[in-house]
């Protein structure tokens, strides 16, 4: 599967977004190592901060199907700059897979490509 392709399925991801407080959509398609593909999208609550974001929802689905070990994430979202993963997710994601490639996308279908070695250089741990 081609970027293009993963940023395709994180965009039909995004159509089943639950966000009536931004009204910001956003898909994520996650790729394993063994070549599955789980999305997510993000899931607003009336309670803000019990809103979870696309890139979390699809770590999540992975993990609980026994996956460990992600090579590519895209993420897609209409915004006028290139959707980055927010903290909280780039150290989940690093809790992982700290050298997975992270694509993001903006309205118009322009994406950058980063390592998330470099987004989160420094992560915590113990
Ligand atoms: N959001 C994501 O799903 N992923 C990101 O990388 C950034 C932000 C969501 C959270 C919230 O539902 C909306 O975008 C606006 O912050």
């Amino acid at each position: 599967m081609n970027d293009r392709q993963l940023l395709d399925m994180a965009r039909e991801a995004a159509g089943n977004s639950y966000s009536p407080y931004s009204k910001f959509p956003v898909g994520a398609a996650l790729e394993c190592a063994d070549g599955t593909i789980y999305t997510g999208c993000n899931i607003e609550n009336a309670a803000l901060g019990s809103t979870i974001c696309a890139e979390r929802v699809a770590v999540c689905k992975a993990v609980s199907e026994g996956q460990r070990e992600f090579t590519r994430i895209a993420i897609w979202g209409e915004s006028e700059n290139y959707c980055m993963p927010c903290g909280a997710c780039r150290q989940f994601l690093v809790e992982f897979s700290p050298d997975i490639e992270v694509l993001c996308s903006k309205a118009g279908g322009r994406y950058v490509s980063y390592p998330l070695s470099k987004l989160m250089p420094y992560s915590f741990n113990y």
